[in-house]
């Protein structure tokens, strides 16, 4: 069988002691040992989010969790300014559509992060927002946006912030209280480490105040349902049992490592392959780089989907293209949860040896060494 190494930014690789803990026999929800450990992911589950607030857990991908958030935090009456900078940010736009809500879309180049500067402007524009909805690490393009300075913005105006914290919660600083957000999502198979099917969405008072006064129909995805449940550490329908319990194991582990030790990590990774991309000639296709992810732009002359193909057949890398606009123009690598320098190191080593394949003039072992530098200074 062939070693696959998943370098795509979700899902992402899951470590083995994480899959034997989900292995363990299945066990029942309705029982006091589920609540238990239930009860136990919530506290968890606020250290990861830096939060007090209600910390709910949908089985479902982090799309679920952010319907659900939008919907809720956004009834009759209500108006948001949605960012839209990228392929995730569009999908917020689409929940609005979709349910009626009333909102503004904020039209972003791909590949930069919003600022606050950008917020102030159109909030100051339209005086009925009274929303914000934001990607934090827009995944499609690799792009970070100023989450903490827009929320000191809605903070000042009594607006509710929105946070799509999919690629970002467990992987870059996300500190919810400190910076005052509202309501943030992450979804189970990006730094959490595990498969896909858990999100998660912590949601803090102003928020609860907003969903209780609104009464958009929504069955679920209603926030309010999985609020009730949680008073009981109940779930409102059939929770995914085995991935819960691996998302306790995993948080445990996050709590051991520190999560500032974490991002800092994660950093690392990220800046070595930033380095090593431009040592070996090829340009990081964000303006404003996220360090969960980093996207590079295929040199004129390489088939981007040749080089994605030939990087899993023959070297076991799995990396990701781009999505929308940018389908066959950048390829994208991961830096979340179970994977090192020397992954990095060696997806970097297959990615040279594809470009040199395919007659792309490059130094072999440039980005490697700039890479290495990278590790060599952060490791002192
Ligand atoms: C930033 C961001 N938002 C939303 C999503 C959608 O999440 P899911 O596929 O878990 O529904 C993703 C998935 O890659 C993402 O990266």
């Amino acid at each position: 069988m062939k070693k696959i190494r998943l370098f795509t930014p979700g899902p992402v690789m899951v470590p083995e002691d994480v899959m034997l803990e989900m292995a363990r026999p299945m066990d029942h929800h309705r029982t006091a040992s589920y609540r238990e450990m239930h009860k136990e992911l919530h506290e968890l589950l606020r250290y990861l989010f830096q939060t007090q607030a209600t910390c709910l857990t949908f089985t479902g991908s982090g799309t679920s969790a952010m319907e659900g958030v939008i919907v809720g935090c956004c009834p009759p009456g209500s108006k948001a300014l949605v960012v839209q900078n990228g392929k995730f940010a569009e999908r917020w736009v689409k929940v609005c559509n979709t349910f009626g809500i009333d909102h503004t879309a904020l039209d972003i180049e791909w590949g930069h992060g919003a600022k606050p500067g950008d917020i102030q402007k159109a909030l100051d524009a339209d005086p009925k927002l009274d929303t914000v909805i934001v990607v934090h690490s827009e995944t499609s393009t690799a792009a970070r946006s100023d989450v903490e300075g827009i929320a000191k913005i809605t903070r000042d105006r009594g607006m509710l912030l929105l946070v799509d914290g999919i690629t970002a919660v467990g992987a870059i600083p996300v500190k919810m209280d400190a910076w005052g957000i509202d309501a943030y999502v992450t979804g189970s198979q990006k730094a959490m480490m595990l498969p896909p099917g858990l999100a998660f969405a912590a949601v803090n008072d102003r928020a609860w105040e907003r969903i209780d006064s609104g009464k958009t129909p929504t069955l679920y995805n209603d926030l309010k349902a999985y609020r009730k449940s949680l008073d009981t550490f109940d779930a409102p329908y059939t929770p995914n049992v085995p991935l819960i319990r691996g998302a306790k194991f995993v948080l445990e582990g996050v709590k051991e490592r520190t999560l500032e030790g974490i991002w800092t990590e994660t950093a690392m990774l990220a800046k070595a392959t930033r380095a090593a991309a431009e040592a070996m000639g090829l340009k990081v296709f964000a303006a404003d780089p996220v360090d969960s992810v980093t996207a590079m732009v295929v040199p004129e002359g390489v088939d981007e989907a040749a080089l994605r193909k030939t990087m899993r057949s023959k070297h076991g890398f799995q990396i990701a293209g781009g999505q929308g606009d940018l389908k066959g123009k950048i390829v994208r690598f991961s830096h979340m949860g179970y994977v090192d320098a020397f992954d990095t190191l060696g997806v970097l080593a297959a990615l040279e040896l594809c470009l040199q394949e395919q007659g792309f003039r490059l130094e072999m072992g440039s980005g490697l060494a700039a890479a290495q530098r990278v590790f060599t200074e952060a490791m002192k």
